[in-house]
């Protein structure tokens, strides 16, 4: 089985940006994290981020074909991309959406999510370890 886990923008910062959302972990500790878990379960994961609304588009569109699932964290984009949204309906494969923060508790502008309407499950507030629970779910699923 192959996941592909995509990070959206300012996720390169963890472990600097707003640790009380976020805690203390890096983006480097998060990868090493996602491939040991996957390692363990014989799942093969490709680990991406970007800043950029368009560069994420077409991972999720590389994804088709090449991808069992995919778990998703768009950060800010989650909120406001219509085009993100789109793309995981173009592929039409089982999708996690993962905020590491308890984004319900948080801001009115963030109690949107678009990308939700395409997602077969959404896990908030369970810090890094919500990817590692997406990963399994998709696993499970299979
Ligand atoms: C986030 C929540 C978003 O509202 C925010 O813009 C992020 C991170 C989270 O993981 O909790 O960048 O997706």
């Amino acid at each position: 089985m192959k996941i592909f886990v995509i990070n959206g923008p300012n996720l390169n910062m963890l472990g600097i940006r707003e640790p009380d959302h976020y805690g203390k972990e890096t983006y480097s500790d998060l990868v090493e994290m996602i491939k040991e878990h996957c390692r363990q379960k014989g799942i093969e994961a490709e680990i991406y981020q970007s800043n950029h609304e368009g560069d994420l588009v077409d991972k999720i569109q590389a994804a088709y074909n090449n991808a069992d699932g995919i778990v998703i964290n768009p950060g800010a984009y989650t909120h406001t991309s219509i085009a993100i949204l789109d793309a995981v309906k173009s592929v039409n494969i089982p999708t996690v959406e993962v905020h590491i923060s308890r984004v319900e508790e948080r801001e009115d502008f963030r109690q949107i999510s678009y990308i939700r309407l395409a997602c077969v499950k959404t896990i908030t507030g369970h810090g890094l370890k919500g990817y590692l629970e997406a990963i399994d779910f998709l696993a499970e699923d299979k």
